[in-house]
């Protein structure tokens, strides 16, 4: 994992960096550009809605919010397309029954939201991401719960659904953050995509 944290983040900066060499004017540098987590609400604390009592930072919280949505989408994709080609590559942890399958996608949703906010600029302790690094998390030799490989039409339906969900969550296809977030996720195809 630490190397496509290096790389996604190495693509935030450059991004920042862009930004600042188009700026002639030295004496009126341009700002950097928020992170991305800033952008989705960063480090306020609001009430978290699914966790009464309990409060949760806005930037986690927006990242949540996303991946239960596309983790929905998926599920529904995969109900709507039985044998699609979705459907291999999560049969495993949809083959896995009662609590445990719930547990398992909740860990999913869970460990999605570390890596999402973490790689984009979550610093607090509760987003640290400690799942498998990109290669070896979609490598079923390495990781039994990942059905088959992934090719780069899967991917592209894949950030498809990341797209629409944070659409859905409020992130409009034609805002800037919008396009910051599809260059993280275009930034992993390499890794991810192993056929
Ligand atoms: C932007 C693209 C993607 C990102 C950021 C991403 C991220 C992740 C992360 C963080 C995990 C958890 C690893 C762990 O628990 O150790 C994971 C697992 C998994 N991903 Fe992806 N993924 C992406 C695309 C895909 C695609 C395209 C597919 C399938 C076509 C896929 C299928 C799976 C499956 C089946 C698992 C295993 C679930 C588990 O171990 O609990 N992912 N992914």
């Amino acid at each position: 994992m630490k190397n496509f944290s290096k790389i996604t983040l190495s693509v935030l900066i450059l991004a920042s960096a862009t930004l600042t060499s188009c700026n002639n004017d030295d004496d009126d540098p341009a700002p950097v550009k928020a992170s991305i987590y800033t952008r989705l609400g960063g480090t306020k604390m609001v009430a978290d809605p699914d966790n009464s009592g309990q409060m949760i930072e806005q930037g986690r919280l927006s990242f949540r919010k996303v991946v239960n949505s596309t983790v929905g989408l998926i599920v529904a994709d995969i109900q709507a397309n039985a044998s699609g080609n979705l459907q291999a590559h999560f049969a495993p942890l949809l083959a896995e029954t009662g609590n445990t399958q719930a547990t398992n996608i909740a860990k999913l949703s869970d460990n999605l939201t570390d890596f999402f906010s973490f790689n984009t600029g979550g610093t607090n302790a509760v987003n640290t991401y400690s799942g498998l690094n990109m290669v070896a998390a979609h490598d079923p030799a390495k990781n039994p719960r990942m059905g088959t490989k992934s090719s780069n039409a899967d991917y592209t339906k894949f950030v498809g659904y990341v797209g629409a969900a944070a659409n859905a969550n409020g992130v409009a296809s034609n805002t800037e953050l919008y396009t910051d977030i599809v260059a993280v996720l275009e930034s992993l195809r390499t890794p991810i995509v192993q056929k």
